[in-house]
């Protein structure tokens, strides 16, 4: 990921600069994925062998059931205490850093991509004229603000009735997407919902599930009886993470795919994916504890994806393309790709924090322009995407004439 916020200042930043942090984003990034992957590995794990336990007339008073598993060339015969075990052991594993090295590399992950490059990827001034630091503080305050509000429902009367909290809590989701989408760029704007959901998810575990299992291990240390809404606690906790978990790897891989992010319909595409998450993951829910497999569900989840594919071609916010009569010519064309996009679109940029070419693109001669007429069509004209928080000023007008341009044919 290329860093260029400070270059619309026209700031010089030093190759050794640019270089440093390319490498710095590159390895946060690494270990953030694979943060990410043992995270929810052992919590998909762990909800599978939740709902995998079974009872038998040979366990123990106190013990919810047991499963077996074959792995890696030995068996596993696992029992699940229900609250704990009459005699606490020595040592315990826990399971926590996972989350937290997740929500840790994500966060400067955050500040280098989005924050440093802000006028590129985290605002858009078609959307909202703001600046780098308010839109900054802006992010900052409602990942915190987003984050208390779900705090405050969970622990309201709402709280105790799960499929009510379940459909507020999708709403409040769906508001913010909306109301992010209205002051961030698009990209910004999902990345924003996304990180406030991976906070949520992180502070379940941090706030409320570890420290729920230490005043469990405490109390049964010092004799004392743990109290047992703790454990369901922590169980309403541990199942909205379940069911957040694939709505927020969408997100994090969205800001590869403009027409999901910058295009008119972006907030309905992530309130269909907020709902498509969890139907996907209901299915093997019921089916990893052994009950029929809802079937329909898949169902759901592809009549959702045809709906975003649907939105995603409705194509950006006020593009009026209906405008433009005759097709432009092919200098008017490679003018506005010159003068728009050339400035970081080539061997090397001319835009300060750009090495090298973004994504190896280059959009500095006519041969090369038209060879990636579909990927100017896709960035420019079916989303707004491309040029990023359009830096560069591009106008209504010139969209619209690269439009004519795609339409006419004389762009293969
Ligand atoms: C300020 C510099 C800048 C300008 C101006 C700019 N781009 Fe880009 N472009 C980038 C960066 C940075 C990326 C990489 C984004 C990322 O890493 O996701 C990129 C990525 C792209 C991509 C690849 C998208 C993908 O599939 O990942 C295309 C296509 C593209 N730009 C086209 C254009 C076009 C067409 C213009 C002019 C209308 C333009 N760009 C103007 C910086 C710029």
């Amino acid at each position: 990921m290329p860093f260029c916020g400070a270059g619309s200042k026209g700031k010089a930043i030093s190759i050794v600069e640019t270089v440093i942090i390319e490498w710095l984003s590159l390895a946060i990034r690494w270990l953030h994925v694979i943060a990410g992957i043992a995270w929810i590995g052992s919590s998909f794990y762990f909800i599978h062998l939740d709902l995998s336990l079974r009872h038998r007339a040979y366990l123990p008073q106190g013990v919810q059931g047991d499963a077996w598993q074959v792995h890696g060339g030995g068996f596993y015969h696992i029992v699940k205490y229900l609250v704990a075990p009459s005699q606490m052991p020595d040592t315990l594993t826990w399971f926590k850093w996972e989350a937290y090295t997740t929500w840790l590399s994500g966060i400067a992950l955050l500040v280098i991509v989005y924050y440093l490059a802000a006028d590129l990827f985290l605002i858009d001034k078609s959307v909202r004229d703001i600046s780098a630091g308010a839109a900054v503080a802006i992010s900052v305050a409602s990942v915190a603000l987003g984050w208390l509000a779900y705090e405050g429902l969970c622990r309201s009367p709402l709280g105790r009735h799960d499929l009510t909290l379940a459909l507020v809590g999708y709403g409040f989701l769906v508001l913010l997407t909306y109301a992010f989408t209205q002051v961030f760029s698009g990209r910004g704007a999902f990345m924003q919902i996304g990180a406030l959901i991976g906070t949520i998810m992180v502070a379940n575990v941090f706030v409320i599930i570890i420290p729920l299992q230490k005043k469990t291990v405490a109390a049964l240390r010092a004799g004392r009886e743990p109290d047992p809404t703790w454990g369901e606690q922590a169980k309403q906790r541990s199942i909205h993470n379940n069911y957040l978990t694939l709505p927020v790897v969408f997100l994090m891989i969205s800001n590869h795919y403009p027409l999901v992010y910058a295009t008119r319909f972006n907030w309905l595409i992530v309130a269909i994916v907020l709902a498509i998450g969890p139907v996907i993951r209901h299915f093997f829910n019921a089916r990893h504890a052994g009950r029929a497999s809802p079937w329909w569900t898949w169902g759901v989840a592809a009549a959702g994806m045809a709906a975003i594919a649907w939105l995603s071609a409705a194509g950006p916010r006020g593009t009026d393309t209906g405008a433009l009569q005759a097709a432009p010519t092919l200098t008017q064309v490679e003018d506005i790709v010159l003068s728009r996009c050339s400035m970081c679109h080539m061997a090397e940029p001319v835009w300060a924090g750009l090495a090298s070419p973004p994504k190896g693109i280059m959009l500095d001669t006519a041969e090369r322009i038209h060879l990636h007429a579909r990927l100017i069509d896709l960035s420019t004209v079916r989303s707004h995407a491309m040029p990023p928080g359009n830096v560069t000023e591009m106008t209504g007008e010139e969209r619209a004439l690269l439009a004519a341009w795609i339409a006419s044919g004389s762009a293969r």
